[in-house]
């Protein structure tokens, strides 16, 4: 089997100012230098810091994601941004379709699709969001929904999606303290392998990257990492100390 390179992305919302980012990364950075284990760490600050953020984590090796774009390249959207504008910052990777962009801001299935079309089209890294309600699950609808979701990757070859991350965020394990538990999360990161493989490829299924996302701490980040479908996390809340974000990349690494 492929070894899948861990990937942490934190995910900042509409949270830290100018000083705030210059603080965490003045800490985080020099952290990272000390690491031994290799993985991929991405910030997603507002789109308004991400300059300035591509400027802090110049010479190191995080990234940075913007956590959203319009699905058009230019035109009469007013607030929207541009793929080709993120790219044109030097911005490579994009989180599309967050539960809370989809049911806080109502993006529907087939905005998300347009959205991934458009940063695809620009060769951004998508971070592609899929998850359920809690009524959806009670109701045992989590797969038909996440299957829902998916569909719009069967509009794409192999090729296009060559980059693309998933990441599986259920609803409501979002902001609420209450995590998915390891053996949930890996049952929904093997269905989503499974439909991956049956609908992309087996090789694309083999060597996409799917994160969990939802109350992730450094206290459930090994017991999380250790699922053999689990190939990093998105974290929000937890992700806005530079201390407990490193824990959770220290302890997630060492599963
Ligand atoms: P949370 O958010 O870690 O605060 O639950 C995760 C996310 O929304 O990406």
């Amino acid at each position: 089997m492929e070894k899948r390179t861990p990937l942490f992305i934190a995910n900042w919302k509409m949270n830290k100012t100018s000083k705030d980012i210059l603080s965490f990364v003045g800490v985080f950075k020099e952290w990272v230098k000390g690491m031994t284990h290799s993985c991929e760490i991405v910030l997603a600050p507002t789109a308004v810091y991400l300059a300035e953020l591509i400027s802090l984590t110049q010479h190191t090796s995080l990234k940075v994601a913007a956590q959203n774009c319009g699905g058009s390249k230019s035109g009469a959207f007013t607030g929207e941004i541009s793929p080709v504008m993120l790219k044109d910052l030097g911005v490579a990777w994009v989180i599309l379709g967050h539960s809370e962009r989809r049911h806080i801001f109502k993006e529907d299935d087939s905005l998300v699709n347009v959205k991934l079309k458009a940063a695809l089209e620009e060769d951004l890294t998508p971070v592609f969001c899929v998850g359920e309600k809690l009524e959806e699950r009670k109701a045992k609808n989590t797969f038909s929904v996440i299957e829902r979701q998916l569909q719009g990757l069967k509009s794409f070859s192999e090729s296009q999606l060559s980059s693309l991350v998933i990441a599986y965020e259920p609803v409501w394990a979002i902001g609420t303290g209450e995590n998915a538990s390891p053996e949930q999360a890996q049952e929904v990161h093997a269905f989503i392998r499974k439909w991956l493989s049956n609908n992309i490829s087996p090789t694309f299924a083999n060597s996409a990257r799917i994160l969990y996302g939802g109350s992730v701490k450094a206290d459930n980040s090994t017991a999380l990492m250790v699922m053999a479908d689990v190939d990093g996390l998105l974290v929000g809340g937890a992700s806005l100390d530079p201390l407990s974000f490193s824990e959770i990349v220290r302890q997630g690494l060492n599963s």
